[in-house]
């Protein structure tokens, strides 16, 4: 019977462990799901022409240095659809810390195919300081 509980015990741990390092940024994610998910999606594909998706994201590859800035002071552009221009808005994140955006961009440059190199804090006071 004893020998039956540490079985137990051992398949539950390691399902939890599995479950907590199926992101290598938890915080991160915890962070995009709470600000960035409702927009983006949780598997980052975002919404058709409306919102952009995230999945092996050009932006991120050539943009990357604007990515803080975007995420604390939101991002507008207009583009033109078939019957109609489109005004597309995302919204800035003024009150989020700096240790937050970090957590979010490597998340963000960690997930749905993005290989981004690891950022860390000294990198996003950096780019916030290039902000227009
Ligand atoms: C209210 C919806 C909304 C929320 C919330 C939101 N975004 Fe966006 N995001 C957009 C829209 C719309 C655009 C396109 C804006 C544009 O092109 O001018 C965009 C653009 C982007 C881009 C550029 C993608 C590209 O291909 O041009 C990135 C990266 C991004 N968002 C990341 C984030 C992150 C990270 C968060 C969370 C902090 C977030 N977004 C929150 C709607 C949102």
């Amino acid at each position: 019977m004893i020998r039956f509980f540490y079985i137990a015990l051992a398949v539950i741990s390691t399902a939890t462990l599995t479950q907590c390092n199926s992101t290598e940024y938890p915080s991160g994610k915890r962070y995009y799901d709470a600000y960035c998910g409702n927009c983006h999606m949780g598997d980052g594909k975002g919404l058709s022409k409306l919102i952009p998706s995230l999945e092996k994201s050009q932006y991120l590859i050539h943009q990357q240095d604007e990515l803080p800035c975007i995420i604390r002071n939101g991002i507008k552009s207009t583009v033109a659809d078939s019957s109609a221009e489109v005004q597309l808005s995302m919204p800035a994140h003024p009150k989020l810390s700096e240790i937050e955006i970090l957590n979010i961009c490597n998340y963000v440059n960690h997930s749905w195919g993005n290989q981004q190199v690891q950022l860390n804090l000294e990198d996003i006071k950096d780019k916030l300081k290039l902000c227009n």
